[in-house]
């Protein structure tokens, strides 16, 4: 099969499209033809190896893994003997953090998939799995958010945040939303209920009140979290810095505030799957690109300014 690897770290550029042997595919996997990715800053800071400290996990000198990708959706090829809910020819959307979606082919856990619902395309569900699982559980899981709670979204127009606004506003919350002043009517058409433009107001001296504050963007201080939110979810990140000085200070306190992994699950996925089933959720895409081109769409990524979602549909 065609894949892009990598045998060092490094930037979008070191990406080789090579053919590659077929995963084998373990009791607990399915294999999944894979149909359309989307990218993620997941993607990059992996393929770069930075922040360090995540080498730890990712391999300390050279990757662990060759193939990256995180996103993907797809055909169910094959499933493990211990699989159950799943079978050859389901369409399904998942992620996996070790990578190994920028593929024709990919095996991953079965529990780390979940089917696409009915009259959803692969490109629109590649978008969901990372950024969506991440928007969930951040609100639901570890904000804890509950009808009719106020929730500040800090950076609403990405791919975590656009999926958060919606998901806050289907949970029924109240929803102010943080954005350059070019993405607010965007942010303002996905439901929020007031926005923020970062560019105009600065949000550190911003004197709201809310039940939950949650920071996609990462650069809420400890201060600003405890000055706004009754409790708060930390998603993203700006400099390890910035982090670490959260990190301490948050040690140090009683405020509730929740720093995050997320995690592959497909009852989350399943749940993505229905509000999107039901018209609740939707996909914003900006740009799709072909598998030839998935460097170039990791360049764009990597500057952070994405509206939506970029996807990667690829072409046989
Ligand atoms: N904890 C986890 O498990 C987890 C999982 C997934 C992602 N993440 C992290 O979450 C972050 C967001 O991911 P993503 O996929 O949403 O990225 P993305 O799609 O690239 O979106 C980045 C967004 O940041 C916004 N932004 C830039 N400067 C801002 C500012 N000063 N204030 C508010 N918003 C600002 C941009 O909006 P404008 O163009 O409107 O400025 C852009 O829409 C990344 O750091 C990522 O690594 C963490």
């Amino acid at each position: 099969m065609k894949a892009f690897i990598k045998t060092r770290y490094g930037g979008p550029e070191i990406l080789r499209f090579e053919e590659v042997e077929r995963p084998s595919v373990k009791a607990d996997e399915v294999l999944v033809e894979v149909m359309a990715n989307s990218v993620n800053p997941a993607d990059w800071h992996i393929l770069r190896g930075k922040p360090y400290f995540a080498r730890l996990s990712y391999g300390l000198l050279k990757p662990k893994h060759k193939i990256p990708g995180t996103d993907f959706a797809g055909v169910v090829v094959k499933a493990g003997t211990n699989v159950t809910h799943l079978k050859a020819g389901d369409k399904v959307f998942g992620h996996h953090l070790k990578g190994g979606a920028f593929a024709e082919y990919i095996s991953v856990p079965a529990n780390s998939c979940a089917l696409m619902p009915t009259g959803t395309d692969y490109t629109e569900m590649a978008c969901v799995p990372l950024a969506g699982s991440t928007a969930y559980q951040a609100l639901v899981i570890h904000g804890q958010l509950r009808k009719n709670e106020t929730v500040l979204i800090n950076g609403g127009s990405g791919g975590v945040g656009h999926f958060a606004v919606q998901i806050a506003k289907a949970c029924g919350a109240k929803v102010t939303a943080v954005c350059s002043s070019k993405n607010a009517d965007f942010v303002t058409g996905l439901g929020a209920d007031r926005v923020i433009a970062y560019d105009k107001e600065n949000i550190h001296q911003h004197e709201g009140q809310y039940d939950l504050v949650i920071d996609t963007n990462g650069n809420l201080s400890h201060a600003d979290y405890k000055r706004m939110g009754k409790r708060g979810v930390m998603v993203g990140f700006t400099t390890m810095g910035h982090m670490m000085s959260v990190s301490l200070r948050k040690a140090f306190s009683r405020f509730p505030l929740a720093q995050f992994t997320a995690e592959a699950d497909a009852m989350d996925l399943d749940v993505l799957g229905t509000l999107i089933y039901k018209n609740k959720l939707k996909v914003h895409l900006t740009q799709t690109y072909s598998q030839h081109d998935i460097p170039e769409a990791l360049s764009y990524i990597e500057k952070m300014r994405t509206k939506g979602k970029i996807a990667i549909r690829w072409l046989r």
